[in-house]
């Protein structure tokens, strides 16, 4: 628990740190990087560049601090972090580092203000955080029968595109290992290396079902623009480089989005682009294990042609007579995937639930923020109440609600 004395320097400093935030991280993986050079190796570097994970850390200590006590609003951030650093191989003794430099970074941007009491404060705010995490990390290794250096090489057995920009890879364990049996929803980080000792890891869901032999990731080509915006350095990579024959190093299953998929009551899967991913993986896993459930499967797309995995829908809706699906174009093409034809514009909610009994139905959510944010507010002003509507960030996830 935090201590009598540090409790008022912390509440009287959250509001300059959160102010100062951006800036503090910012210092703070400048000097780490300066300090462990080899460690730009284990964090997402696009991220770093385009200003997402700086705010995402920040994000997480500020809310941390201010929410102190309160588990029930910091409990499902606590639980990504947790996975995400699990995917990517965090040991404990990376905690040092980490917090030599932030506090570093807090007397740096902070100059006089900071105190050496108020520095104390947040060493101990800091460690009760990383305790917890520690502590959180090691059962999810212990769970999976790992530790944090969990990856293993991979042979990818097919290689399919599903649509414009998403390629599919199916991988396959090469002989004397095995693949771990994962949870519909659930991702594994792909290591490549970019350039001659400089590697890169990213997260991709499982985009197909468990079955014992393979696993299956699905990759959105992420391109550049004529404005300067860099092509993706990863996604690029693996559709360049990766062929079926080839290995590839991967990391164990890890995510804590997970669809129920064995509950009687309907299940509601709504994604956008490439977040169809997780999606295929929970409708394929209901297909099989649970047919009789009602499925609602919406999903959103620019235009027709980037539209992945039809199949897997056809195949599904094969399986599951209780199924139905919307797709919807911005385009406006008169496309017909399944069922009948798209609908115009973006997804929109009233579709979802017409002349359908949704009261105790599941949502599950996947795509980029402004579609996750409208499809929420849309299912709250509707009264769905929060704990129903699940979500998964392709990105570190801004925190928002509790800032
Ligand atoms: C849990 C999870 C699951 C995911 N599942 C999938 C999935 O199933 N399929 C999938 O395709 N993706 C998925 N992703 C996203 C994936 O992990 C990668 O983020 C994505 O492939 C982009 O990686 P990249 O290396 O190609 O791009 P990066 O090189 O990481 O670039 C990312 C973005 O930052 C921009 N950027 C890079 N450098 C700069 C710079 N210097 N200045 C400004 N902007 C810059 C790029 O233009 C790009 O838009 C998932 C992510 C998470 C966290
Ligand atoms: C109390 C300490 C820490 C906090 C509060 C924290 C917070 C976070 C948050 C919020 C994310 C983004 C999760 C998401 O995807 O939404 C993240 C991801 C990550 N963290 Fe931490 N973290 C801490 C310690 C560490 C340590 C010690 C390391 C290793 C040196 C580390 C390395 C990473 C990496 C590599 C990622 C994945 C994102 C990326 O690739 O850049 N973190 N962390």
């Amino acid at each position: 628990m935090l201590s009598e004395k540090s409790r008022p320097l912390i509440d009287a400093s959250v509001p300059v740190l959160r102010q100062h935030g951006l800036a503090i991280t910012a210092a703070f993986y400048r000097n780490m990087f300066a300090d462990r050079p080899e460690l730009t190796n284990l964090f997402n570097m696009g991220n770093q560049a385009n200003g997402a994970q700086q705010q995402s850390l920040a994000a997480a200590v500020f809310a941390y601090a201010a929410n102190y006590g309160d588990n029930s609003a910091l409990a499902p951030v606590v639980s990504r972090i947790v996975h995400k650093h699990a995917s990517v191989g965090i040991k404990p003794g990376h905690y040092t580092v980490v917090a030599r430099h932030l506090l570093g970074a807090i007397g740096e941007v902070l100059g006089e203000a900071a105190t050496p009491e108020l520095v104390a404060a947040w060493d101990e705010a800091y460690w009760l955080l990383a305790a917890e995490l520690i502590a959180a990390e090691t059962r999810l290794y212990e769970r999976a029968g790992t530790g944090p250096d969990h990856r293993q090489p991979v042979r990818i057995v097919a290689r399919e595109e599903q649509s414009a920009d998403i390629t599919s890879f199916t991988l396959e364990a090469v002989p004397g290992t095995t693949l771990a049996d994962f949870l519909p929803g659930q991702y594994i980080s792909v290591v490549v290396e970019l350039s001659h000792g400089v590697f890169q890891q990213r997260q991709y869901s499982l985009s197909d079902a468990p079955n014992g032999r393979t696993w299956r990731i699905s990759v959105k080509r992420e391109r550049g623009d004529d404005a300067g915006l860099p092509a993706g350095a990863v996604s690029n990579w693996l559709h360049d480089n990766a062929r079926a024959g080839d290995v590839l190093m991967v990391s164990q299953p890890f995510g804590d989005f997970a669809p129920a998929i064995e509950p009687a009551h309907p299940i509601v899967l709504l994604s956008a682009g490439v977040g169809v991913t997780p999606m295929i993986s929970a409708l394929n896993a209901v297909a099989q294990r649970n047919p009789a459930r009602k499925v609602v499967f919406g999903h959103a797309a620019r235009m027709a042609s980037h539209v992945a995995h039809v199949k897997d829908v056809k195949h599904a809706a094969r399986q599951l007579p209780g199924l139905r699906t919307h797709f919807f174009l911005e385009s406006g093409e008169p496309a017909e995937f399944l069922a009948q034809p798209a609908l115009p514009g973006r997804m929109d909610i009233d579709v979802i639930f017409a002349g359908d009994d949704l009261a105790d139905a599941d949502f599950y959510l996947c795509g980029p923020l402004p579609f996750m944010q409208a499809q929420r507010a849309a299912l709250a002003a509707r009264g769905v109440k929060a704990e129903r509507v699940h979500r998964e960030v392709f990105g570190p996830d801004l925190l928002d609600g509790l800032l």
